[in-house]
């Protein structure tokens, strides 16, 4: 279905987040037909001179990332484009914005709808979002969206300072806080999983259900992002956003519809019943860690500290892993242990149910150990979801063995799963908020990671104390091993 016409204002145009991932996106929906023929965008930045460069930009994004190589359907898709050279703290310059974009307005008949996307850096957001309104660019007949990446804020004072900001442009409804992890396929499966089955629900709480692992690794180290990540670290760059946000899907109630408030009104629940943190016993719940050097695929790396731009003594954690509790009926004691890192043995993102043991095991005689039942949902590399049962195996007596009933989404039509900025930006088009996240998740994370930061923050840490290559530091598999339990392979057989 064809979205409504708009125009899109991107700023951030010839940064990375553009060429990588929202040109191509945007093509695709154009191909698709998903794009209403009425559109245009706006690309704003300091490095281009016309509209000529930014669609050769463009064009190159496409070529490089997209998956076309269509001259004719490329060219035809970057004549909507017009480029602006900007300066974010002058007035003159987003009087000169409003001139084109009244123009372009009316030239493509586009009822006044507008898109603001913020794809640039962070210190901006609050000052581009009141500068748009104080220069009459939100000023419009037609709708007004803000889109804005992470992070949002660097702490919970700071984010509500950025919303203050923001908020005096946009009403909640019109702000779109991306997440992209909530546009990757599997994580929108979650909700569908649970919620159109009926063996599930059922046995989605704590009388079934032993533990949960969300494991979210990563091969890469901090390449050339030290800047940002050595401020942020771990907790701020993927537990406050991604991770938090899988919880809330595994363990939020059914909403009463499918409506974004409904939906979001569950999430929000489920962060207000997290276990607030308990300070004396931080070590208890919560490890962090940084890589050390090692090899990564069969090539030496170095460690986080010798990485370029990061002081030789930084203590900012490169691996986080926690054990969160959800103190309400459903989920009273059953662990949700999270882990993420960088230049850890894998890329992958992997979510694993483990559910309680059966009473007793009738086949312990033949031989028999039973393995628990687990759903894996694959978020990466791989898509799709393994349910792990016990059989008997084939042939003569009665020993069991354990297998693995397959789906994976990959395969379906041989066809590739859209990327998650497509389906994020053709929601936001439509104006589904519903896979963004609202304030209140943002603040009661940001509330929750805080708490911990604070008191890392005021401990010396002992770094390096994981290898690169590795699954990380071993206080991280004693998390787990004193509650009976170990981390499942998030390696796929
Ligand atoms: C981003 C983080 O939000 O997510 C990065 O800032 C991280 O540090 C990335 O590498 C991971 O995303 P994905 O989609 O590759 O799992």
């Amino acid at each position: 279905v064809e979205s409504p016409s708009s125009l899109i204002l991107l700023f951030g145009a010839t940064g990375d987040l553009a060429k990588r991932k929202l040109y191509p996106s945007l093509y695709n929906l154009y191909i698709k037909g998903q794009l209403s023929d009425r559109f245009a965008v706006v690309g704003v930045a300091r490095r281009l001179k016309n509209d000529a460069e930014l669609r050769e930009w463009v064009k190159d994004s496409i070529l490089t990332y997209g998956e076309s190589e269509n001259e004719k359907d490329i060219n035809a898709f970057t004549s909507h484009f017009y480029y602006q050279s900007h300066d974010v703290t002058d007035s003159a310059s987003y009087k000169q914005l409003k001139t084109l974009v009244d123009r372009l307005d009316k030239e493509y008949e586009l009822g006044g709808n507008r898109i603001f996307y913020l794809a640039m850096s962070p210190e901006f957001f609050g000052t581009v979002a009141e500068h748009l309104k104080e220069d009459g660019l939100t000023d419009t007949n037609g709708f007004k969206r803000l889109v804005i990446e992470k992070p949002f804020g660097h702490d919970l004072q700071s984010a509500i300072k950025l919303n203050n900001q923001i908020r005096k442009a946009f009403d909640e409804d019109e702000i779109y806080r991306i997440d992209h992890y909530l546009g990757k396929e599997m994580v929108q499966n979650i909700e569908v999983i649970r919620f159109s089955n009926a063996i599930f629900e059922p046995l989605w709480n704590n009388r079934y259900i032993s533990n949960i692992q969300i494991t979210s690794s990563e091969t890469l180290g901090v390449e050339e992002r030290a800047n940002y990540y050595d401020k942020s670290g771990a907790i701020r760059d993927m537990v406050q956003n991604h991770m938090m946000q899988m919880v809330t899907l595994l363990a939020m109630e059914p909403p009463i519809k499918l409506t974004t408030d409904e939906i979001r009104s569950e999430k929000v629940k489920v962060l207000r019943a997290l276990r607030p943190v308990d300070k004396k016993n931080i070590h208890d719940y919560f490890v962090r860690g940084q890589y050390g050097k090692g090899q990564i695929n069969g090539k030496e790396v170095v460690g986080y500290r010798q990485e370029m731009n990061v002081p030789e003594d930084s203590n900012t954690e490169t691996y986080f892993a926690g054990k969160l509790l959800i103190d309400n009926f459903r989920w009273a004691g059953v662990p949700f242990y999270v882990r993420t890192g960088k230049r850890m043995a894998a890329k992958s993102t992997k979510i694993v149910i483990q559910f309680k043991d059966i009473p007793m095991n009738l086949y312990f005689k033949t031989g028999s150990n039973l393995k628990p039942n687990l759903l894996v949902i694959h978020i990466q590399p791989d898509e799709g979801i393994t349910l792990h049962l016990n059989v008997k195996k084939a042939g003569q007596g009665i020993v069991t063995t354990p297998i693995k009933l397959k789906y994976s989404t990959k395969g379906v039509d041989g066809m590739n799963t859209p990327e998650a900025y497509e389906k994020l930006l053709y929601d936001c088009l439509r104006g589904d908020a519903t896979n963004f996240t609202h304030w209140d998740e943002v603040a009661l994370s940001w509330q929750f990671v805080d708490e911990i930061s604070a008191v890392w923050e005021n401990e010396p840490a002992v770094f390096p104390n994981y290898p690169a290559g590795s699954m990380g530091p071993k206080e991280a598999d004693l998390l787990l091993e004193k509650d009976g339990f170990s981390w499942w392979s998030i390696i796929d057989e």
